[in-house]
């Protein structure tokens, strides 16, 4: 499909060329009416919170961040708080929110706002995006909502969005196609800076809610009589996906490894690579290289306290884990040992870990599937 050239002014289906800024004021208008209301960060002009929540928003359902958000915010209630955290408190603040690295990046930022400028966040979406964590698109939309920045968003709903409207027929896996297409949709901004933070939420609000992926509900679209995709009759076509990324699948068996009081034990878990930095049970590739290492321990454990009743190794229940580009089954087995063993005897088998308390783990960063199993005393 060709990508037609449309910067200044907007040329509908009908052939009426429409001045580009009719259809910012009429998402604006659309916004104040049919948007998204409610939510705890909107309508926020301070960038530390605005920051916060675009970041918690990037993998996350607004339903699913609405809690995290406001338990970060009362324990962190500004930058310089955040900057001066313990890296495992922020870590179990964000357990449960998934993609941790957003939760390292966050605290990195936080301290280079500290550091390098004053406490206080730049207030220019080209200096925003030199900080960690923070990309293009979340840079435009901070500057936009806090500072009435004329800088467009371009996250994967506003691709859809502006694809669909242009009849953009591109792959955007290609830098300079995806150039053009911000170029686009900068030249859609509204003229007035002062609409920026409402169309901005608009541009969110109408991608999360009317111009979804597979049925857009093109009746409640203010776009609607000047969308190409819809006068083609085939929205769904777009955005042109050329590279699809295929799911790979992975198995991996899980030594829960629990002493007399119900300790467990864990091991952080290596950066980067899945979970970097949050604590898990020891994982292996095979279920015989899990088993043999569980018989040694229970080998160590005889010698330690001979007069202990023997211990056997519980298969549990193999449980599905799916990532953005993973499908990743998880089998645990349970070996509870009758004496703890000291770290260093574990260690020396399995690497470095801790035995963790059960009143402790609460406050751990503990990956969702280890949270929803372990006991949080
Ligand atoms: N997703 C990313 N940013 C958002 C916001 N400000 N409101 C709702 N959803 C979002």
């Amino acid at each position: 499909m060709p990508e037609r050239s449309l910067s200044q002014e907007f040329e509908g289906p009908s052939g009426v060329a429409e001045p580009a800024s009719g259809l910012a004021e009429a998402l604006v208008a659309w916004q104040r009416m049919h948007g998204r209301q409610g939510m705890p960060w909107q309508g926020l002009r301070d960038p530390y919170r605005v920051w916060l929540s675009e970041i918690m928003l990037q993998q996350t359902q607004v339903a699913t961040v609405r809690d995290y958000y406001t338990r970060f915010l009362a324990r962190f209630g500004d930058v310089a708080a955040l900057a001066a955290a313990d890296e495992a408190e922020v870590m179990g603040l964000w357990a449960g929110l998934g993609y941790y690295s957003r939760a390292r990046h966050l605290h990195r930022c936080a301290q280079q706002v500290v550091t390098e400028h004053g406490g206080a966040f730049p207030r220019s979406a080209a200096q925003l995006a030199t900080l960690p964590g923070i990309g293009p698109s979340t840079a435009a939309a901070i500057a936009a909502f806090c500072f009435d920045e004329r800088v467009s968003i371009l996250d994967g709903n506003v691709k859809r969005v502006m694809t669909r409207l242009l009849g953009f027929g591109e792959d955007l896996a290609v830098p300079r196609h995806e150039r053009a297409l911000l170029a686009q949709a900068q030249a859609l901004l509204p003229r007035a800076a002062a609409d920026m933070p409402t169309y901005t939420q608009a541009l969110m609000d109408l991608g999360a809610t009317v111009c979804l992926p597979r049925e857009p509900r093109c009746g409640a679209c203010p776009w609607r009589a000047a969308c190409r995709a819809h006068a083609q009759g085939r929205p769904q076509d777009y955005p042109q996906r050329s590279r699809r990324l295929r799911r790979q699948a992975r198995a991996s068996w899980c030594l829960w490894l629990t002493d007399a009081q119900g300790s467990v034990w864990l091991q952080q878990r290596p950066a980067p690579g899945i979970w970097a930095g949050l604590w898990a049970w020891p994982m292996f590739d095979d279920e015989s290289a899990c088993l043999s290492l569980a018989e040694a321990l229970c080998r160590d454990a005889a010698a330690a306290s001979p007069e202990a009743a023997p211990t056997e190794v519980q298969p549990l229940a193999g449980f599905l884990h799916v990532l953005t580009h993973l499908d990743w089954t998880l089998h645990p087995r349970r070996l509870r040992l009758p004496t703890g063993l000291p770290a260093e005897a574990l260690e020396a088998r399995l690497g470095p870990g801790r035995w963790w308390r059960q009143e402790q783990l609460a406050a751990l960063g503990l990956p969702a599937p280890l949270r929803k199993r372990l006991p949080l005393g």
